[in-house]
């Protein structure tokens, strides 16, 4: 499909989110939309896919001239928009979900199950997930599974453009290439792809050419191959930013956290590690090695039903979140949807919820100091809004991301653990979160940082844990160990 928007506008209220923005997309290109967070990627991306009208501005697809202003229209057309926050009904099947809206029926007009399940079937097969059952409830599926059932809905149209909103980010490394495999495939059959990602790796390893957006304007369109890494950090943010880790030596104080054998059946075994205050320990493996599940175990969560946790040398209990707050943990959990983040509360209530407490005195909240809280947070992670009012539904991904990682600050933890903490967050911010990190632990902050990426995880961490396989494998001073080894650890469990 070939696509020409130009002269694209947009404002919510009088907050103008795009402005004058061009972008075309050739037949069986993978064109990428870059920005930071908050640029106005998603607002244009569902400009095109018929979520938002524009204020002005024209759109022709295949040379002609559009208006198309309803998701039913643009499919029609073979847009198909795959959200960043997936939308699924999880009580359904994967054939009911796929078929949602344009079931198939048979000459007496009944749903024609017997023929949805078989095309389902195809599909599925097509994308390589042949081991699911047209009748797997969405719920039973990961969020990387869910994600390739929403790209069955557009082969399912047809589609001859997808556009894809950071598909990757809950995806994991063998869900990626599979979904790299499709889009290869696809595109060898012309279909094009508008695509949007914050890591950089997956942009020059699928893109043909690159628009970026920085602040709801245009700065230009580039061949892949002709720009680097560095080339694009400048056109999304204006500046270049070097020396992304800048861990300061670590001093480290007493013991904060201690696990002894922990353990939680099927989900991981017999963990034991020590955390010093002012220190910062990363935690390294492949997704599903259990990484995610032990945080869960700490915090109370999902509690871990053998071994023990002790904090500052005490025995504790931890069954609920609640324990865990009340011995100074908090927990930034990788998945935004679960963090409680309640959409339709503005900025200064989202921030300050949790720590609501420390804001009150004989019962009387002191409202300036939750303005001045807020504020300083919305400085100091440069969260885009137009006030501290905002709605929270109303701020890009990238940024209700921040807000999640600015409420927890605030309760001022003595031991702060992060899943993934940069997941969705632009570059700029990235280092912004590092260098609060290393404040923290300065600060005398016991911290635990969850990644998938490497060079991140080893680039903050003072001390590194790698989990294979729900066990924990290799803890040690990060700079003894290299890439390549860890890599072997996460893999195999051995060196
Ligand atoms: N319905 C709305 N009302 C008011 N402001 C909005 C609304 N939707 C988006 N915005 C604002 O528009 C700007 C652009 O948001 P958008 O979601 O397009 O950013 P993005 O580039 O996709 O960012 P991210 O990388 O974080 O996903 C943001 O500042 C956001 O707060
Ligand atoms: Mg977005």
């Amino acid at each position: 499909m070939n696509v020409e928007m130009k002269g694209i506008c947009k404002a919510f209220g009088h907050v103008n989110v795009l402005t004058d923005i061009a972008l075309s997309i050739a037949d069986g290109e993978v064109h990428a939309l870059m920005g930071e967070n908050g640029a106005g990627k998603s607002t244009l991306i569902k400009i095109l896919a018929g979520v938002y009208i524009r204020d002005s501005g024209t759109v022709t697809i295949d040379g002609v001239p559009v208006d198309a202003c309803s998701i039913a229209a643009c499919q029609q057309l073979g847009i198909a928009y795959v959200h960043q926050e997936l939308n699924v009904i999880n009580d359904m099947s994967i054939a009911d979900n796929l078929f949602l809206g344009r079931e198939l029926r048979n000459r007496f007009g009944f749903i024609d199950r017997p023929r949805m399940n078989q095309t389902c079937a195809e599909l599925l097969n097509e994308l390589h997930l042949e081991h699911l059952s047209p009748d797997t409830l969405m719920r039973q599926l990961s969020v990387g599974y869910q994600q390739m059932i929403e790209i069955a809905k557009a082969l399912l149209i047809n589609a001859r453009l997808i556009i894809l909103d950071e598909p990757t980010a809950a995806l994991t490394d063998k869900e990626i290439r599979t979904l790299f495999t499709i889009v290869r495939k696809l595109k060898a059959q012309g279909v094009s792809f508008l695509y949007v990602s914050h890591r950089m790796n997956e942009i020059f390893e699928l893109s043909d050419r690159i628009t970026v957006l920085r602040d709801g304007r245009y700065i230009g369109t580039c061949q892949t191959t002709d720009v680097n890494e560095d080339d694009l950090v400048r056109m999304m943010t204006g500046r270049s930013i070097d020396n992304l880790y800048t861990a300061s030596e670590a001093i480290p104080g007493d013991i904060a956290l201690e696990l002894r054998n922990l353990g939680s059946t099927g989900k991981y075994e017999d963990v034991s590690f020590t955390l010093r205050a002012g220190e910062v320990l990363g935690f390294a493996g492949l997704m599903g090695a259990g990484r995610s599940e032990v945080m869960h175990g700490i915090f109370g969560s999902y509690p871990a039903e053998t071994g023990e946790i002790h904090v500052h040398g005490k025995p504790v209990t931890i069954k609920t979140p609640r324990d865990a707050s009340k011995h100074g943990i908090a927990f930034v959990a990788e998945n935004r949807k679960e963090e409680g983040l309640i959409l339709d509360f503005n900025l200064t209530e989202n921030t300050t919820l949790p720590s609501l407490n420390s804001f009150s005195k004989n019962g009387l909240v002191n409202d300036a100091a939750l303005v001045t809280t807020t504020d300083k947070h919305i400085a100091r992670l440069h969260i885009k809004t137009s006030s501290r009012d905002q709605k929270l539904k109303n701020l890009s991904g990238g940024n209700q991301q921040k807000v999640v990682l600015a409420k927890w600050l605030e309760t001022r933890p003595d031991i702060l653990i992060l899943d993934e903490p940069t997941r969705g967050v632009d570059i700029g911010a990235k280092k912004e979160i590092y260098d609060i990190i290393n404040t923290l632990k300065q600060q005398g902050v016991a911290i635990i940082v969850v990644s998938s990426e490497l060079s991140e995880v080893m680039g903050i961490s003072d001390r590194l844990a790698i989990m294979h396989q729900r066990r924990l494998v290799k803890i040690a001073d990060t700079d003894t160990l290299t890439q390549d080894q860890v890599l072997k650890y996460a893999f195999t469990g051995a060196q």
